[in-house]
């Protein structure tokens, strides 16, 4: 082999091998994550929606009874689907009724923005976060008030007074009442760890 052989050959693998690399390690387009993390997020709300529905419709139990299906059903439900691997589902809000719901760096910020423009509660959020050697695509969209929801955070003094009863009981530094119709509660958070959420990825993909 010449000088000029060798070049081209060395450069002919060079090229092979970023093409491979590439192919393997090829993160999807941002709007192609953010409808899989937006699936899983609209999964996620339905369920608890439907807890909810069966909860309050219990007339024996009462809205006291589906406080319980809240403080249980909900954790027992962000776990679950923060049991598939590399996903993290959680809810969140700046008034906070259980301490284990706050939000973090991420969360943070974008509660902050939603404060200082409404307007962007209208429509959901993403973007990369990269922490060290760990890359997260970080999905986010409001959770508003409907009228249901005024029974537990509603104005306290049109709320039923066993309901805030139980509700102290459970929670000491409740800040979660005072709410509105159509105000923002807070956000629905999905965290999708790359490339460890991949085959979670794929498989919802592979659905939509
Ligand atoms: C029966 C009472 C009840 C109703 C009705 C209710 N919630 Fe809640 N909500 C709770 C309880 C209890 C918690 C705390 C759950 C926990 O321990 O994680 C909670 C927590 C939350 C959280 C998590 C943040 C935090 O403050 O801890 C959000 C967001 C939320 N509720 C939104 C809503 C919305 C939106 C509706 C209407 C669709 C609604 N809730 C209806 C009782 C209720």
């Amino acid at each position: 082999m010449n000088f000029k052989t060798v070049i081209a050959f060395s450069t002919g693998i060079a090229i092979l091998l970023i093409a491979f690399s590439g192919c393997g390690e090829s993160v999807p387009k941002d709007e192609e994550i953010a409808a899989v993390t937006r699936q899983i997020a609209g999964d996620f709300m339905e369920e608890m929606k439907n807890e909810l529905t069966t909860a309050l419709s219990d007339t024996v139990a009462g809205t006291v009874g589906a406080i319980n299906v809240c403080s249980e059903k909900a954790p027992e439900i962000s776990a679950r689907y923060s049991s598939l691997p590399g996903v993290t589902v959680k809810r969140t809000s700046k008034r906070l009724r259980n301490p284990n719901n706050a939000p973090d760096e991420y969360e943070a910020r974008i509660l902050d923005t939603l404060e200082s423009r409404p307007a962007f509660a209208s429509q959901d959020h993403y973007e990369w976060e990269i922490m060290g050697d760990q890359k997260s695509f970080r999905y986010v969209s409001a959770i508003k008030v409907g009228s249901p929801c005024l029974k537990c955070h509603g104005n306290p003094e049109k709320m039923e007074e066993e309901v805030k009863e139980a509700i102290a009981a459970k929670y000491e530094n409740d800040q979660a009442t005072g709410f509105g119709l159509d105000e923002f509660r807070g956000l629905l958070s999905v965290t999708l760890e790359w490339p460890e959420g991949k085959a979670v990825y794929d498989s919802i993909k592979a659905g939509l």
